[in-house]
């Protein structure tokens, strides 16, 4: 999508924590056009700085008066705080670009990955949401193999970076491990529901009175919303595990038709915004370490069920990029780029 020079006076709500200074990374990367930057966070950050195209830009509280004369806001804090200020920032006339899980299901507030249906933001009232992090990667996987048959049902196990949970749950897996290293005791859980060193914690978020976890159900709900497909079936395990950045995910999908893996190969490779990495026989598949820092989803283990006529893939994503703040930037550059900004 191309983007006009016209400069933009933007605000980034949380612009201390580990998706906002993805972001302000993300912003300076593919110069987007900022005339102004605001960097928003709570009263703890008052008074510190952050790093934006070479230079200290201070921290201001996040208040509704900040938002006065901006374009676009990037919410990336909490659920409570984007659903008190993202209407405010909508009603100053900006729009609100929402990273939290707030507004994602609300019937007139967007849904969007630009590759797969970016069009939706043509329909928004002033907020438009980002799908959670292990949502985006598999719409978008999901989409490329839509294009060449009809996708009935996905069967999903994810492996989540610590990132996920910000920076509280990149520090406890530090302080956890320095902690061992050090053979002293273990500091209690408290961004995850177990250990993490050393560990994989089959429970992502708060686990519901349904037997499923709040992070599925989301995966559930968003992929269907970004699909426009309510009838998708999708059944997924969330897990935990010890990696700074990147999630990935092992798929299982059954197709309207059966796809040979050479089919589902070519469907990925042609898909924008994925790279098919799918050579095991020479050790090349993707991995968490390979995808941090990427804005790509990586795909590979492509490979037929045995027992039925399924299709399983592996797939990776940075979760602070394109599952964060990459995707945020992209929707702006859809709104710019279609003239809605
Ligand atoms: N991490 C991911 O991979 C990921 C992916 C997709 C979506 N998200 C979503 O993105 C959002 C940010 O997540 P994160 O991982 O960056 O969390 P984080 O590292 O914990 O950072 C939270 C940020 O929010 C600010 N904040 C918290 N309470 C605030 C308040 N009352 N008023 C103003 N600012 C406040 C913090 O500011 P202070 O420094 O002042 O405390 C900090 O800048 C969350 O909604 C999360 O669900 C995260």
């Amino acid at each position: 999508m191309s983007v006009d020079e016209r400069g933009r006076t933007v605000a980034v709500v949380g612009a201390t924590g580990a998706v906002g200074e993805v972001l302000l990374r993300v912003l300076e990367e593919r110069s987007f056009p900022v005339s102004e930057l605001r960097a928003l966070a709570s009263a703890r950050s008052e008074g510190s700085t952050v790093r934006f195209r070479g230079q200290d830009v201070p921290v201001r509280l996040a208040e509704p008066d900040a938002f006065d004369g901006v374009d676009f806001v990037f919410f990336a804090a909490t659920g409570s705080l984007s659903k008190e200020l993202a209407p405010e920032a909508a009603r100053r006339g900006a729009v609100a670009i929402d990273k939290s899980s707030t507004w994602r299901m609300e019937a007139d507030v967007p849904l969007v990955v630009p590759e797969v249906n970016g069009a939706a933001v043509e329909k928004h009232r002033g907020i438009v949401s980002c799908p959670n992090c292990t949502t985006t990667p598999l719409a978008m996987t999901l989409e490329a193999l839509r294009r060449v048959a009809e996708v009935r049902e996905a069967i999903v196990t994810t492996f989540q970076a610590v990132s996920g949970a910000g920076l509280p749950g990149l520090e406890e897996l530090e302080n956890q491990q320095r902690a061992r290293q050090a053979g002293e005791p273990r500091p209690e859980p408290r961004a995850f529901a177990a250990p993490i060193a050393d560990n994989v914690v089959p429970l992502c978020e708060t686990f519901l009175d349904n037997g499923y976890s709040t992070e599925e159900i989301k995966l559930l709900h968003e992929t269907r919303k970004i699909l426009d497909d309510p009838e998708l079936r999708v059944t997924m395990t969330c897990t935990r595990v010890p990696v700074p950045v990147g999630h990935a995910a092992s798929v299982l999908v059954e197709t309207g038709r059966p796809l040979s893996a050479e089919e589902a190969r070519e469907a990925f490779a042609a898909f924008p915004g994925i790279e098919l990495i799918d050579e095991p026989e020479r050790g090349r598949f993707p991995t968490q370490d390979m995808v941090a820092g990427r804005d790509e989803v990586l795909v590979g283990r492509v490979r037929r069920d045995l027992s039925s006529s399924r299709l399983w893939f592996w797939e990776c994503g940075d979760n602070l990029r394109k599952g964060a703040a990459t995707n945020a930037v992209q929707i702006a550059e859809e709104l710019i780029g279609r003239g809605l900004r």
